[in-house]
């Protein structure tokens, strides 16, 4: 396919470039096109073959559903079936902007755009090329981000143009976006609004606006029963650069510098191209490798900005190896820290301080049903903690799979006693999004269960299997169904690993 790209200034829309990339997504064209968050891919949201010709350019699974974008706030009343007054109240204040609301969706919008979803996502953006497109075409325009599935949102014409030239009708190509990151996700269907997706507007300006708001990404619906997550697109992997990218965290900039470092000097003598993610702050600590500033920690907006583009640079470099300065704590802390832990595949170095070791941690040991394997490294760990007079770490166990609760496995439950561990009144308890916090470090027994929390549950940071962590091969398995003894050894097995993971605690290097 021939893709079209037109320079169009902002500031001064060229009137007939617009009504040509409106036509082409009247009859049913694809037109990307710039957002003030970041370029979308856009086609006629109610026209089906339209919307599966989006899914067919990006690569992107079908059950991934679709922002509908439109220019008049009157306009959500022909895709929303109902609009709540909490709703009404958001888009007076947040509308033309970055906040995109989920309703139950009207009889005319196709299954294809919605993922076969009974809810439909709507948002009004405030790019002026954006709102004068959708004008000119006449339509309600489906668009998500303008990248293949995958890969940083585009924030600049150039990433659109590597990624989908030949792939789409027309690009309209208006600079740089503002933003950078995607439009917060808001379920406004129930009573309280829930966050799906951070964003540019912040937990704390929606609460301002009308009081509670949760953050329930509702991602922890169990696959194998067909339990289809909120937002389905946070659970795909996304925005991975092509080099395998590493967060190195720690209160202390200098000694995460240095951590870098020497990483980085290893890297380097191996022949390795390395790239750093560093700030305006810090970017003059790094002695080698090749150092990109992201923007100042005293502004995290553009942090944000440069998120996207910094990842695409490092990729056009030809970096193999990228380490990154992590970006908690401002206000858009949570949106970046959740778009550069999916970056990053959730790989987090932490560096701390002698005296911060074993500081408000909270440990959860998680296996698939957690009535034999996690809660026998649950106690098996209060005990050592209790014994060393050590306080300030909680420790709980948790299971992937609980469709009710149970008591302990009466296996495990036999062994347990044995060793003098308390078992009575214990039922078995689903691992929840709630559960994780940002001192939070997650155990699991195998790797199956390790990518299945990292897939479904977001801002999962410090997690390994219990043996990982013990700097073993292998996993823990599930005895069910084994004899007696098996139990018994599987108990012993984590007693030891427990054990081990004290020490490495202890020690201090993660
Ligand atoms: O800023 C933005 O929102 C950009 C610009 C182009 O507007 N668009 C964007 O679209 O980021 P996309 O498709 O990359 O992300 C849409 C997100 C996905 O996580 C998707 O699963 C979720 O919104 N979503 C869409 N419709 C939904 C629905 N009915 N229920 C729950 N989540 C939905
Ligand atoms: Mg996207």
């Amino acid at each position: 396919m021939y893709t079209k790209t037109i320079k169009v200034d902002p500031e001064n829309i060229d009137e007939t470039a617009i009504d040509s990339a409106g036509k082409i997504i009247k009859r049913g064209g694809l037109v990307a096109f710039p957002t003030e968050t970041v370029y979308g891919l856009g086609a006629d949201g109610l026209q089906k073959e339209a919307a599966a010709k989006i899914y067919e350019a990006k690569g992107r699974p079908s059950d991934n559903p679709l922002i509908i974008h439109i220019a008049r706030k009157e306009d959500v009343f022909h895709l929303a079936k109902e609009v709540s007054e909490v709703a009404c109240k958001l888009m007076d204040i947040f509308w033309p902007g970055p906040l995109t609301l989920i309703f139950e969706k009207q009889e005319g919008v196709p299954d294809e755009t919605t993922g076969g979803l009974s809810t439909v996502a709507v948002r009004y953006p405030s790019h002026p090329i954006a709102q004068r497109l959708i004008e000119a075409s006449g339509r309600f325009i489906a668009a998500p981000s303008a990248n293949l599935s995958g890969k940083p949102s585009p924030t600049l014409a150039e990433h659109v143009i590597a990624d989908l030239k030949g792939r789409v009708d027309m690009i309209l190509d208006g600079g740089s976006v503002s933003i950078g990151i995607e439009s917060t996700v808001l379920d406004v269907t129930g009573e309280v609004p829930v966050i799906l997706r951070p964003g540019f507007i912040t937990k704390e300006m929606l609460e301002d606006a009308v009081g509670e708001v949760k953050v329930d990404p509702a991602i922890q619906g169990d696959l194998t029963l067909d339990i289809k997550p909120k937002a389905p697109g946070m659970k795909y992997r996304h925005y991975a650069p092509k080099g395998e990218l590493t967060i190195v965290e720690g209160n202390d900039i200098g000694m995460v510098a240095e951590e870098i470092n020497s990483i980085a000097e290893v890297m380097l003598s191996q022949g390795k191209k390395v790239g750093i993610i560093a700030t305006d702050e810090s970017a003059a600590l790094y002695r080698n490798g090749t150092v990109l500033s992201i923007g100042s920690r005293e502004d995290d907006t553009t942090v944000a900005a440069n998120l996207f583009r910094v990842l695409r640079e490092f990729d056009s470099l030809g970096m193999e190896f990228i380490y990154s300065e992590s970006f908690e704590g401002g206000k858009l802390g949570y949106a970046i820290m959740n778009r550069l832990l999916k970056a990053a595949g959730h790989r987090v170095i932490e560096v701390k301080g002698k005296d911060e070791v074993l500081e408000k941690n909270k440990i959860i040991f998680v296996c698939t049903t957690n009535s034999t394997r996690s809660y026998m490294a649950e106690v098996s760990m209060a005990k050592l903690l209790k014994d060393q007079n050590i306080e300030d770490v909680q420790v709980m166990s948790r299971g992937l799979v609980v469709l009710f609760e149970e008591p302990v496995n009466p296996k495990a439950q036999i062994c347990l006693e044995a060793h003098g561990y308390p078992v009575k009144n214990y039922v078995t308890i689903q691992l929840t999004q709630e559960d994780i916090d940002t001192g939070c470090m997650i155990l699991t027994m195998t790797e199956a269960e390790k990518n299945k929390v990292m897939d479904e549950y977001e801002n999962v940071k410090r997690i390994y299997t219990i043996k990982e962590y013990a700097n073993e091969q292998g996993e823990v398995l599930d005895p069910y169904g084994k004899e007696i003894v098996d139990y018994e050894y599987c108990l012993r097995e984590l007693e030891r690993l427990v054990e081990k993971t004290m020490i490495r605690l202890k020690g201090g290097k993660e």
